[in-house]
């Protein structure tokens, strides 16, 4: 094996930093293809935690080589600071690369896309406001500033012009807000690009000669396949694709060196923001999950929204990423709940369906049909192997291959890098 993607099954915070972490002990890359700092990917092991927005969950292995591909938008005051903090609780960063075709979010991004909620009011997608909608929108738009762009004054100047003369009418007419001048974004982006410029190279042809020596590759993604841009449940989406097909487009490697796509869901179902959740537990459960599960948000802070696993859901993801396999996490949360129920299919209108409808409005308003199954109501944060499990978790582990039609391989039963059980993972 050698090209190996990972990629969130649901609505994101499945745990992918944590798989990554754990896998990453096997790979000599990690690279992340798409999404910004609106990722928040928590890794705990030997005690100690680490909270990653954009640098790859492998960080912690010192050998490794981190890469952020072309396909990641990157905000450079953002990035060094996660450097430095990063420096600071010894891992170093030294190794990371950064393609040069990244775009950059600019101010006016993050403005931009407080500005973009506020307008749309009770309507709003419930962004991150990081700036990543806005970014992407340049980027498509051909107006995008490029990492390359920082290591030439004049050139960087000119492009900064060109995009404030849009940019300040915006802000200024429409939203009231205040403008830029290319002085002082010139000041301040050139200094970033000087700090950044020894991670700059070309990552394409550095994954592929990776690739072509035998070298393993990890491909981390960010969010969820429901967040995808044209997968997901748009408009409740972000900006990029999160799917499979976005780790060969993010890094310039072709589908033909893809061996294996894992795909991470939770043992239940989570989401931030707006949009369609179907399995959405209000009520005493959804807070006991909350409760259990710890299920705040990473990069921030906002309570997520908590429901059953959503077998239909999985399913999709199974087809649009052509998932391989399985990574379950966070078991041990459910240990909180006597009896577990499972979505199997949804109803609308009289009809069923087993994967996610096609249509908006069937989605918004599909009605969930359960099954119920036995709760374990016992510790299995200790387990390590899928014997140790009890009974009960163990059908449950069934059950959801049964409904996903691939092999969970993979299952988590606790946040730190120990709590794992490879079932089949064999190490290198
Ligand atoms: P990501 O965005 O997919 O990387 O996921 P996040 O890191 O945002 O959210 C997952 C959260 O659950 C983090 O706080 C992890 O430390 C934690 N976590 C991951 N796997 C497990 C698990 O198996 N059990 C428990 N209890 N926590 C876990
Ligand atoms: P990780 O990588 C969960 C959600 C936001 C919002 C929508 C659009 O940690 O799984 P954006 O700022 O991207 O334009 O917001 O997407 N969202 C996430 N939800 N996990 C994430 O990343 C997310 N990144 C974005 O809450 O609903
Ligand atoms: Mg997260």
């Amino acid at each position: 094996m050698a090209g190996f993607i990972i990629c969130g099954a649901q609505w994101g915070d499945e745990g992918k930093g944590k798989i990554t972490d754990v896998l990453c002990e096997d790979f000599d890359y990690v690279a992340r293809f798409q999404g910004g700092n609106n990722a928040g990917h928590t890794v705990v092991h030997g005690g100690r935690t680490l909270k990653l927005h954009l640098i790859p969950s492998g960080i912690m292995y010192p050998d490794i080589v981190p890469v952020i591909g072309n396909g990641v938008v990157i905000d450079p005051r953002v990035l060094l600071e996660e450097m430095d903090a990063l420096e600071q609780q010894g891992v170093s960063c030294e190794r990371l690369v950064i393609s040069t075709n990244t775009h950059l979010i600019m101010p006016w991004h993050r403005d931009l896309d407080g500005a973009n909620e506020h307008r749309l009011g009770a309507n709003e997608i419930g962004t991150t406001r990081r700036g990543i909608g806005p970014a992407y929108q340049d980027k498509a738009s051909r107006l995008g500033l490029r990492m390359q762009d920082l290591f030439d004054r004049s050139i960087f100047r000119e492009k900064v012009a060109t995009a404030l003369e849009e940019k300040n009418d915006l802000l200024a007419k429409v939203y009231g807000l205040p403008t830029y001048t290319v002085d002082e974004i010139a000041e301040e982006y050139l200094a970033y690009g000087q700090r950044l410029k020894p991670h700059v190279a070309e990552i394409s042809p550095l994954l592929n000669e990776a690739l072509d020596q035998g070298k393993w590759v990890l491909f981390e993604g960010a969010q969820g396949t429901l967040l995808d841009i044209d997968h997901g449940t748009y408009p409740f989406v972000t900006r990029s694709n999160p799917t499979a097909g976005g780790a060969c487009v993010g890094t310039g490697v072709g589908p033909t060196r893809i061996d294996r796509v894992l795909g991470i869901a939770k043992a239940y179902l989570t989401r931030v923001g707006s949009g369609p959740f179907p399995t959405e537990l209000a009520g005493e459960m959804g807070a006991r999950l909350i409760e259990a599960g710890h299920e705040y948000g990473t990069t921030t802070g906002r309570q997520r929204r908590a429901g059953w696993y959503d077998a239909p859901v999985v399913k999709y993801a199974v087809q649009v990423n052509g998932l391989t396999d399985l990574a379950i996490t966070k078991l041990d949360v459910l240990s909180c709940a006597e009896t577990i129920k499972v979505c199997v299919a949804y109803e609308h209108l009289g009809v069923r369906y087993t994967t996610v409808p096609g249509h908006q409005s069937a989605f918004h308003h599909a009605q969930p049909i359960y099954e119920e199954l036995p709760g374990w109501k016992t510790d299995i944060s200790g387990c390590r192997t899928f014997g140790e499990l009890p009974q009960a978790a163990r059908d449950y582990i069934g059950y959801l291959e049964e409904l996903a039609g691939v092999p969970v391989s993979i299952i988590a039963v606790g946040p730190d890098r120990e709590q794992t059980i490879l079932r089949d993972w064999p190490r290198r």
